[in-house]
């Protein structure tokens, strides 16, 4: 019977405490003031409760009007190098939890008590007309990084790829990339390997060919949900090719990759080129043909971390007679880092499943940072 009350007690008073805390919530948003809105077209909404900060057509005020310091990253959505990368997705979550959801400047207010999801969506329907510039890819094509095929959408990057030698001789791998976006569609890439791997005299170290690359995005649309993209790049001999640092000859190659959408955060993304070495004797000529397919899953109802798995078939071929083709799987992990979102990792297991002689298991994994977002340290 004591038990029975206590019970009763606890819930009444867990109500009671709900209540009190949906009140306050509801006092908060009145607060900031932004009353609850029944606009009805996107334009409404973003005139109502947007443009105070955010200025006409999302221009952003004059700092004279606002009486606050802009952070460095304050947006304009007429900017298309600006917005058109960004995801409706990660706007939404802005708009909902406010800047510091996803670690920005805690002035731009939460607006889940103030707007519907509805309307959310209408607002961002409007900011994203304010890019009238069909080119820009949209951010929605911006699919998470694989861990060996590359992607289609042209990035402003740091990337540190490593792969070690599971079985078979020691040897650890590691490549640094600098990717570096200009206009709507181009992208530079340079990449440095360095190497180390186990010697009879002990571990030998030392940097490989240094890799520079020219992407042009060749179709996008949101329609249809898909990105195309063409690249083409030379590595030169400056890794000692006898200490198995670099191939010895310079190396061309051209691959075109691609990213479809597919329901509910899923995507596949491919990429197909081949290898063409200057001097045949040092390195063969070859084919690849790669494949990833993941889905994110956001954590908090769509605004917290994003894990994404993903699941990599790769075939390579040389062009030798009788060769045969090499196919690998890799399972595999990305996982945002920081709130914003900009630092990631991926962690995966690359897996020969055929010719696995002198073809070892690599434990692979990547650290990325999207310095358009932001600082390394920033959005934390
Ligand atoms: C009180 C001022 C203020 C109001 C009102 C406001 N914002 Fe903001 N908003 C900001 C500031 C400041 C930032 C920049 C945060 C940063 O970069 O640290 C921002 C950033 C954003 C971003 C992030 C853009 C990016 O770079 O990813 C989105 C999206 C956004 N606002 C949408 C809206 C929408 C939609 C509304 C109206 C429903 C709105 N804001 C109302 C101040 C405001």
């Amino acid at each position: 019977m004591t038990m029975n009350r206590t019970a009763l007690f606890l819930i009444l008073s867990l109500l009671w405490l709900g209540g009190v805390l949906r009140a306050q919530s509801t006092v908060a948003a009145s607060g900031t003031n932004v009353p609850t809105l029944t606009l009805e077209t996107g334009r409404d909404i973003f005139e109502a409760a947007c443009i105070g900060c955010h200025g006409p057509g999302g221009r952003g005020q004059p700092q004279t009007t606002l009486g606050f310091e802009l952070p460095a990253t304050f947006p304009d959505f007429s900017d298309c190098n600006g917005s058109t990368r960004e995801k409706t997705y990660d706007w939404r979550a802005v708009i909902h939890e406010g800047g510091v959801g996803r670690g920005f400047s805690e002035i731009m207010p939460s607006f889940a008590e103030a707007l519907t999801a509805d309307q959310i969506a209408k607002v961002m329907a409007y900011m994203r007309e304010q890019c009238p510039e069909p080119e820009w890819p949209l951010g929605e094509l911006n699919f998470p990084r694989a861990l060996i095929t590359e992607k289609a959408f042209p990035e402003d990057e740091w990337l540190l790829l490593t792969a070690v030698n599971a079985s078979g001789d020691g040897r650890v791998s590691n490549r640094l990339f600098y990717e570096k976006r200009f206009g709507a569609r181009n992208q530079l890439e340079f990449a440095a390997p360095v190497g180390f791997q186990a010697g009879p005299d002990g571990w030998v170290g030392g940097v490989g060919d240094l890799v520079a690359g020219y992407k042009r995005v060749l179709h996008s649309s949101l329609a249809s949900g898909t990105i195309l993209s063409a690249q083409a790049e030379v590595a030169i001999p400056t890794g000692d090719d006898a200490r198995q640092l670099g191939s010895g000859t310079t190396l061309f190659e051209t691959f075109a990759t691609a990213g479809k959408i597919l329901p509910g955060l899923a995507f596949v993304q491919t990429q197909s080129g081949v290898e063409l070495p200057v001097d045949t004797e040092k390195a063969p000529r070859a084919a690849f043909v790669r494949m990833a397919i993941g889905k994110t899953f956001p954590a908090n109802q769509g605004f917290g971390r994003s894990w994404t798995p993903m699941f990599e078939v790769l075939a390579d071929r040389e062009f030798e007679t009788g060769a045969r083709t090499n196919w690998d799987i890799v399972p595999e992990v990305q996982v945002t880092l920081n709130k914003r979102q900009h630092v990631r990792v991926n962690l995966g297991i690359r897996q020969p499943v055929n010719n696995r002689a002198g073809r070892s298991t690599q434990l692979v994994f990547y650290t990325l940072w999207d310095f358009f977002d932001g600082g390394l340290r920033d959005g934390w």
